[in-house]
């Protein structure tokens, strides 16, 4: 028999989630029956919308997410012992599948690492997809605002917006994030954290005001940005982060006299909506990837025990690029 780990949400997170409120628990997995996989997790993601859907989860349940599992045992012929697939499986150390749950990764250009299926060739790269390309319809020469640029999705976000002939203006959270955006081709990048008017630095590098504002933090940055859109101006609302773990709501300037005047659309969007387009999506980023257009960069965490390190991290911007975790 088989034994694997869970990570179990003992109790809902209130504000900064706490060690406490996780606990690893060990149980039996059953045995494979005909058309079935055993699975080991290799890599498993962290992203702050477990923050944000934990607050769904019943307490007591396996927390979710995605990983990249290795078939470790198979009677099923799709998934022979050794293939690599996604799973959405929680933040488990081994599964069981009948195969209809799972993808398998495509073959990467040599040098690209497997873990990179959960970052720019994963969900958080789609998403720079559909939330840019789809839902701003950015076009050569336009501004574009991008906050998280360092992340996982925000350093995708802002390179696809360059290949489409952008001007690109990227904030993070410190000098180091900063240089490297620098690095990947940002016009312009800011350590948010020092900047001590936004309003005035906005106005200084977007004088004609910003078309596109790729929001991955929300709260007051938002609003300030928000003020500064040129008109017809088109706002991807793709995460709030800044306010993940507030204990009582936010009030903000009221935004509907701006986007009326200014003629601002705003849309919010979740990816998951949109997975049909997954494979589409994964093929360009390779292709950007292959012709030297789309950089990446990983926080890589050694050990399964070590997942609530890692996704509490998210929250204190230790990551630069995407957070994963290694088995
Ligand atoms: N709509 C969707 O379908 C969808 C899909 C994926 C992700 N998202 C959202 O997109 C955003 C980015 O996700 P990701 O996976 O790319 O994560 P990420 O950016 O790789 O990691 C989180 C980063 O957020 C920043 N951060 C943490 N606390 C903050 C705060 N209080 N204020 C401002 N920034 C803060 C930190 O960077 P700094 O050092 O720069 O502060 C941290 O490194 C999140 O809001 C996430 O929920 C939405």
């Amino acid at each position: 028999m088989t034994k694997g780990k869970k990570w179990v949400l003992e109790k809902h997170f209130q504000g900064m989630p706490k060690r406490s409120d996780m606990k690893i628990v060990e149980f039996d997995l059953p045995p494979i029956k005909d058309g079935s996989v055993l699975l080991e997790a290799v890599y498993l993601s962290v992203d702050p919308y477990m923050r944000v859907f934990s607050a769904r989860l019943s307490e007591g349940v396996t927390m979710i997410g995605e990983q990249i599992a290795r078939v470790i045992e198979s009677k099923n012929a799709e998934f022979p012992v050794g293939t690599n697939v996604l799973i959405e499986a929680g933040w488990v150390s081994h599964s069981v599948s009948d195969g209809k749950n799972l993808t398998k990764i495509p073959p990467y250009p040599e040098g690209v690492p497997l873990s990179l299926a959960l970052g720019t060739l994963g969900m958080p790269g789609m998403t720079a997809n559909y939330g840019l390309v789809d839902v701003c319809s950015p076009k050569a020469g336009e501004v574009v605002v991008v906050s998280g640029a360092a992340g996982a999705v925000g350093n995708v976000v802002g390179q696809i917006a360059k290949i489409k002939g952008c001007k690109v203006i990227g904030f993070a959270g410190s000098d180091e994030k900063v240089a490297w955006l620098k690095q990947l081709g940002f016009d312009e990048a800011f350590n948010y954290k020092k900047i001590k008017d936004l309003d005035a630095t906005l106005k200084s590098v977007a004088p004609n005001g910003i078309d596109i504002y790729y929001d991955n933090v929300g709260g007051q940055f938002s609003s300030t940005v928000l003020d500064n859109m040129a008109r017809l101006g088109r706002i991807a609302c793709c995460g709030s982060i800044s306010s993940y773990n507030d204990t009582k709501p936010l009030l903000l300037p009221a935004v509907h006299g701006t986007l009326i005047f200014k003629e601002i659309t705003m849309r919010g969007f979740i990816i998951f909506s949109y997975r049909d387009r997954y494979p589409e999506w994964v093929q360009r980023n390779i292709q950007w990837i292959k012709e030297g257009k789309l950089k990446y960069k990983e926080h890589v965490t050694k050990g399964y025990d070590k997942m609530f390190d890692a996704f509490v991290e998210l929250f204190s911007g230790t990551n630069t690029g995407k957070a994963v975790v290694e088995v």
